[in-house]
This record gives structure tokens, sequence and C-alpha cells, in this order.
């Protein structure tokens, strides 16, 4: 990595941020410059170890050589049609990502709330259409500590107050049920439900695992109850947990899958719904679109990620390295851990507040080179990209040891 002449430093570029940007997030006081792999750094040169990456958009990490080729290579020949001509590059996204998923049909999107918006739209199509519900009468049961984005539908179902206060009226038509609970789910499922949406694994809640079986439930509870059940893979798929998608660890198939971050290989924000063929095809032209959904250079790319993916390395990686978080993170319980959640290469870890807040640690861990991020509380999120070295995730682990026995 070669550094370009900043005129700027990291302190004067955060200070320059403030009065002409929304405050809609609070970084870490860290401004990166340049990434490679596993590794960015920052305007002054520091590098420091990506456990975060992208909430998972870099589950290939940074600049991976074969998603930057086939980027460089779409931008020299097309970027943009519309989709109101075909182009060269979306039948074999759509027919690979069909084929890895084991889905039939794609609805190619943008970014991951575009994508769960999309689903909603198919899933209350389908229900009018399909099942019968009388017109305007379908809900979508949705489990609490959802995590789904932030559109004003999306937030109407939100549990989270600062996600939602102020944003109000908010879109009708959902229930909401304690996740990981099957019961619950059963007893709000009835003749006028659509789909129930949950995520296979809660990521923002602080990677909330559900029992085993209840993803096998969810499939059974919606195949009797004559309803789809779409999962939001948008966060837990794409190689995170060691397999393709989250799912894959109970051999369930949803009826409606939704995908993003890591599609568009942390280069260009790709998403998409893919179903089966039956529910994708209420769709009909005119009723749904997107200028940029589907566009040459995100169909390249995502191409390109669907062939990283069909080898299954990346999966292969992220459960061998799953073991060493794992392991790392079993040995840091009673010292300075109070408990934590892994699949794959993903961690949900409960620091003990007396230490400090999920905040404070990441701070004190971005000092130490490791950058993470806290999601509620005391609770920190590990989601290093997949292509992380037993001794890069070694070396974060010592850090965090670092950190929390100081
Ligand atoms: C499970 C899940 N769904 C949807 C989204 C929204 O994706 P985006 O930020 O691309 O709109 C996220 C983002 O964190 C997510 O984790």
């Amino acid at each position: 990595m070669t550094a370009p002449a900043h005129t700027r430093s990291s302190a004067e570029l955060i200070e320059a941020e403030e009065p002409v940007l929304a405050h809609n997030y609070h970084p870490l006081p860290v401004v990166v410059a340049r990434a490679e792999g596993t590794w960015v750094e920052d305007v002054e040169g520091r590098r420091y170890l990506d456990m975060l990456a992208g909430y998972s958009a870099l589950n290939f990490g940074h600049r991976h050589p074969a998603l930057v080729e086939a980027a460089h290579r779409q931008l020299d020949q097309l970027t943009l049609t519309s989709r109101a001509f075909h182009n060269d590059r979306l039948a074999e996204f759509a027919e690979r990502l069909a084929e890895l998923t084991g889905l039939d049909m794609v609805l190619p999107m943008n970014t991951g709330a575009e994508a769960v918006e999309s689903g909603i739209k198919v899933a209350r199509k389908w229900a009018y259409d399909v099942k019968g519900v009388p017109t305007d009468q379908a809900t979508i049961v949705v489990a609490a500590d959802n995590f789904h984005g932030r559109t004003t539908t999306i937030v109407s179902f939100s549990t989270d107050e600062t996600a939602r206060a102020g944003f109000g009226p908010f879109t009708p038509g959902f229930r909401i049920v304690p996740y990981n609970d099957l019961a619950a789910l059963e007893a709000a499922v009835d003749e006028t439900t659509a789909a129930v949406l949950i995520e296979p694994i809660q990521g923002e809640a602080g990677v909330m695992i559900p029992d085993d079986g209840y993803l096998t439930g969810v499939r059974e509870l919606t195949r009797r109850a004559g309803c789809l059940f779409v999962a939001d893979e948008i966060q837990s798929g794409l190689g995170r947990t060691g397999r393709t998608l989250a799912v894959d660890h109970e051999d369930v198939v949803p009826d409606v899958l939704l995908l993003g971050k890591a599609l568009g290989g942390g280069i260009v924000p790709v998403s998409a719904v893919v179903a089966r063929r039956e529910v994708m095809s209420v769709l009909r032209p005119g009723e749904h679109g997107s200028t940029f959904g589907g566009n040459p250079l995100a169909a390249a790319v995502g191409t390109a990620v669907v062939e990283l993916l069909e080898g299954g390395e990346f999966q292969r990686r992220a459960a061998e390295s799953g073991v060493i978080l794992r392991d790392g993170l079993a040995e840091l319980v009673g010292r300075g851990v109070v408990g934590f959640r892994s699949r794959g290469l993903w961690a949900g870890v409960d620091v003990d507040p007396a230490i400090g807040t999920g905040r404070e640690i990441s701070e004190r861990l971005m000092r130490e080179g490791v950058l993470v991020k806290d999601t509620h509380g005391s609770t920190i999120r590990l989601a290093p990209p997949l292509t992380i070295t037993a001794e890069e995730l070694r070396s974060a682990l010592g850090s965090l040891e670092k950190v929390l026995t100081a």
C-alpha cells in the first residue's frame, strides 16, 4: 500500500466532518485511507486488523484480487443500462446465485434494506394473489430485537426505540413475537399471515443464535400454516458462519432468501431477493423495480462473489478459523468476558460492564491496532474477513485479552 499525500491529518478530517456530515453515526476516531486483505491503514500510516469487515460486507477481505479484477474488467466494458434494456451480465449472475442458494429466481436490488422491502412486497403480493388473503389484510410475523434496516416500513417493526422514535407514523401489518420461541410464533400465525420474516442469527442484537431446531421448526410451522418463510441472511449469509447460509446448519431451505452486504464484494452495493419460482412469479412488469438493481457492474462483481463461494474454500476457512475464535473466547470467560456466542467467524462477546462499555472496549482495542464495533451495552461483535489467518486471529484475541485484563 502506498500512502497518498494527504493535506489533512486524521484529527483534522474528523473535525471537518462535524459541521457538514449528518450525525447519524458515531464512528471510532480512526480515518481509514487504504486497505488490503484483513488490514486497513489510516491517514498517518497506522495499521489496524479489521475485525468488523464492514458488518460482513467484506467477507472476502478488502480488495480481493478476483473481485477487483472482475470490477476493473467490467468498468472497461459497460457499467449501467437500467432494466429498460437487458445487459449481458445479468443472466449469469441470476443463474449462479439461484444455483448456489438452491432457489429458482432472483430479484436484484442494491442495499440490504431494499432487499427486505422487496421481500415484504413479494410476500404480500403472494398472499393476495396465491393464498387469497383479503386486500390489505396481509400480516407478516417478525421477531423482537430484529434488525432488518432503516427504511420507514422496516423501522415500523423494529423494537429498538432509538431506531424508531421520531420516525412515525409507522407501516401497519406486522406482528412481533419473541425470537427463538416457536410457540409464540405458532400463536401469531393465522389465515392473514403472508410470511414469517426472521434473521437465522440475529446479528445486530449481539449475534444471538437460536436453539438447535428453531429454524427447522420455523420451516415446518410456515409450511403447515401455508405462509412463506423469509430468511434475512444479509449479514449471516455468504460464508460468515462456516456454511454458505446460516440456514444450511439445519439443512433448511426458506421460500425467500434476502442477501446483501458481501454479495457486493465490498466494492459495490449488491443485494437480492432469491425465491422459489411460484413465489417470485407474482411480480409482473411495472410492479417493482430499481434504476441500479441488476446493473452490469453489480452483476459482474456479484457473479465473481458467487464464484468464490462455489469453491467452498471461504466457508471452510470460516468454519476452521471459527474454532480458533471460539476456543480463544472461551479462555477469556471469567477474565473480562462474561459470555459469548459464536458461529463460524462471527461472535458477540459480552464484556464485564465493570471493565467498560462496548464503546470503551472498542476504543481501547483500536489503540491496540484492532478494529471492532460494539452493539448494545457492553457487547462487542467480531466478524473479521473470512481470509483472516490463524496468526492474525490469535493476535486479535491477544489484544482483546490485553485490553480486558489490563
Ligand atoms: C440482517 C440485516 N438485514 C438488513 C440489513 C440492512 O442492510 P443495509 O444497511 O445494506 O440496508 C442489515 C444491516 O446491518 C442486516 O444486518
